[in-house]
């Protein structure tokens, strides 16, 4: 017969040593599973007599209830160590300075775009935009480029292989395509104006875009960036030309004298044509626009030519307009001071952070724009 007193104390010192969670079940397994020494002592309760049950049944039952307990405040213990254990490893020390952010940064290229619009948002112009892959109606001979003419080969076009109507498109070289593209579909009215970007007489439209030519030095890319802007109206001259390009020119370098000049030039989409040149300081590392008395071409620009307005469906004797295109990466080089253009489209994100803008420095004319 089996010393329940010296059983109990043995199961006691055993779960009371047991020095984890998985230790302490072997005691249970011992004691209390299928074959443990618990139930084998329960299972003799069957074949007793009743008067032997009587008297071992409490005994029995008893132990398997002190036994059970003990063990149920042992794991109660070992749980409660290990969660503290756990605890004190883990604190987090809130003292500590955060791991430095990566914050993506806004292209100058982006935010110069921007700067342009927010100017001529205020001004009263409109935002339109055009295809990348022109075709030469758009590009060249509705922007009166005679066929065969010299002033093609003065865009070193990157051509598309023909097609199968044997025509080859190409990389606009300009965005002057959109002129045509906004006269034109703003004399069809069966696009829906949500998606229509043309528009009829008045027009006041900017035309922000990628464009393309075979040419890499440090002041060219093979991609850069144009704006082009259209004005066409009743009576328009080249006073409100002047007037808008020197507007533009003393909000976007934030200099309120803005000295300027034009310069004749050719441009087979208008007559007359100039270049717009801007007083600067030369003389430092960077170009200092509105100070000293050395000269800088930043735009050219012209009066609408009448041919123009007739291919696209409009009177020339009705309507005249100015037109204008600005290299957007160029003002940007200017107003921030990027010495070669080439490594504003090289990727590289170390020049990126550097001259790139926060996103949370959206340009806005109320504020101030940079
Ligand atoms: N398309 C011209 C170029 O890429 C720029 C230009 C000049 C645009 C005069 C115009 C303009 O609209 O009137 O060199």
């Amino acid at each position: 017969m089996t010393d329940l007193t010296e059983l109990q104390a043995d199961l006691a010192a055993r779960v009371a040593a047991a020095a984890d969670l998985a230790a302490l079940d072997a005691v249970r397994v011992e004691a209390l599973g299928k074959t443990g020494s618990i139930s084998e002592l329960l299972k003799t309760l069957g074949r007793m007599t009743p008067d032997e049950r009587r008297e071992q049944g409490p005994k029995i039952n008893g132990l398997r209830d002190a036994v059970a307990a003990a063990i149920a405040a042992r794991k109660d213990a070992l749980e409660t160590a290990q969660l503290d254990a756990k605890l004190a490893a883990e604190r987090v020390d809130l003292s500590l300075p955060p791991p430095p952010e990566r914050r993506g940064r806004v292209h100058p290229t982006m935010q110069v775009l921007d700067e342009m619009i927010a100017v001529f948002a205020d001004l009263g112009f409109s935002l339109a935009e055009g295809p990348d892959i022109e075709d030469d109606f758009h590009n060249f001979t509705a922007l009166n480029f005679p066929p065969k003419h010299p002033a093609r080969e003065m865009h070193d076009t990157f051509w598309l292989p023909e097609n199968e109507a044997g025509e080859r498109k190409l990389l606009r070289t300009h965005t002057s395509p959109v002129q045509i593209r906004v006269m034109q579909q703003g004399q069809n009215r069966t696009l829906p104006a949500w998606i229509a970007q043309g528009q009829a007489p008045p027009i006041r439209v900017i035309v922000p875009g990628r464009t393309y030519r075979s040419d890499s030095d440090a002041t060219h890319t093979p991609m850069f960036h144009q704006m082009e802007g259209l004005v066409i109206d009743r009576a328009i001259h080249m006073g409100h030309l002047k007037w808008t390009l020197d507007q533009f020119i003393s909000r976007y370098f934030e200099t309120p004298v803005v000295e300027t000049r034009f310069r004749p030039h050719h441009f087979p989409f208008t007559e007359p044509s100039a270049e717009m040149d801007v007083k600067c300081d030369r003389s430092g590392k960077d170009v200092k626009i509105g100070q000293g008395d050395d000269w800088m071409e930043i735009v050219g620009c012209g009066m609408v030519h009448p041919n123009i307005i007739r291919t696209c469906g409009l009177d020339p004797d009705e309507w005249q307009g100015f037109a204008f295109g600005f290299g957007i990466d160029r003002l940007a080089t200017l107003k921030y001071g990027m010495p070669d253009l080439r490594d504003m489209f090289a990727s590289d994100v170390r020049w990126l952070e550097h001259y790139g803008f926060s996103p949370f420095q959206a340009p806005n004319s109320s504020t101030g724009l940079s």
